[in-house]
C-alpha cells in the first residue's frame, strides 16, 4: 500500500458495565430530574444558553463531589478513561487522572447543542442515561477541517474514516470518550421524549 493513514482521531465507545444498566439509569435519571427542580440558577442559565433544555454545566458542574450516585459513576468511568488513554499511547505511569467536571444535560424535544469543544482538560466524554428512539447522536467534526483549503469535496460514498463528520448514536448505558480538543455537537432532538446524558472532563497530573 503506497498510501498509509497517520494522525488518527480516536473515539472510544463502550457499555459502562456488563449488567444492571437499566436500574442504574433509572436511578441517575431520577436524580437528574431532582437536580433540575432544585437548580434554579442552572435553569436560568439554560434558558439563555441552552434553549429549551436544562444543563447544570454552569451551576452544578462537580456533581461527583457531592452526590454518591455521581461519585459511583465517576469510579466506573475512571476505568474507561484509563483504557482510552492506553489506546492513545499516553504515558500515565506514575501519574494520576481525575474527573474535574461532571454535569447533567436534559434535552427535551426541539433542544439542540451546537458545535463546541471542552477546554482545560485532556479527555472528555458523555454517559447516556435516557435515549428515546430517534433522539440525536453525537456528531464529531474532522479536526483538520480548518486546514482543508482548496481540497475538493468528498465522494458521497467516501470511506467512513475519510468523512468530514461522523455521528455516534446515543445509546443509554454507553460511554463515549474523545480527546477534549475534538469539536462535536448534538442536533435537534426530534424524538418525542427527553434525552438525558452526563458529560464530564478529565485532567491528568
Ligand atoms: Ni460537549
Amino acid at each position: 500500500m503506497p498510501t498509509r493513514a497517520w494522525f488518527p482521531t480516536l473515539v472510544y465507545h463502550e457499555p459502562l458495565q456488563k449488567s444492571g444498566l437499566k436500574k442504574l439509569n433509572d436511578e441517575i435519571a431520577d436524580e437528574c430530574q431532582k437536580l433540575r427542580e432544585f437548580d434554579q440558577a442552572g435553569r436560568q442559565w439554560s434558558a439563555k444558553n441552552y434553549p429549551g433544555g436544562y444543563t447544570s454545566y454552569a451551576s452544578l458542574n462537580t456533581l461527583h463531589r457531592f452526590s454518591s450516585t455521581f461519585e459511583a459513576l465517576e469510579r466506573k468511568l475512571n476505568r474507561h478513561v484509563r483504557a482510552f488513554a492506553k489506546d492513545l499511547d499516553m504515558d500515565l505511569k506514575g501519574r494520576s487522572i481525575s474527573m474535574t467536571d461532571c454535569w447533567v444535560n436534559i434535552m427535551p424535544p426541539t433542544a439542540a447543542h451546537s458545535m463546541h469543544l471542552h477546554p482545560l482538560s485532556f479527555i472528555s466524554g458523555t454517559y447516556y442515561v435516557a435515549t428515546p428512539p430517534n433522539c440525536p447522536g453525537l456528531k464529531f467534526e474532522d479536526p483538520r477541517l480548518a486546514h482543508l483549503m482548496a481540497a475538493p469535496p468528498k465522494k458521497a460514498n467516501a470511506r467512513d474514516s475519510n468523512r468530514t463528520y461522523t455521528t455516534y448514536p446515543a445509546q443509554a448505558g454507553h460511554v463515549i470518550l474523545f480527546e477534549s480538543w475534538l469539536r462535536h455537537e448534538v442536533a435537534q432532538n426530534r424524538s418525542d421524549a427527553e434525552r438525558i446524558s452526563i458529560s464530564f472532563n478529565y485532567a491528568w497530573s
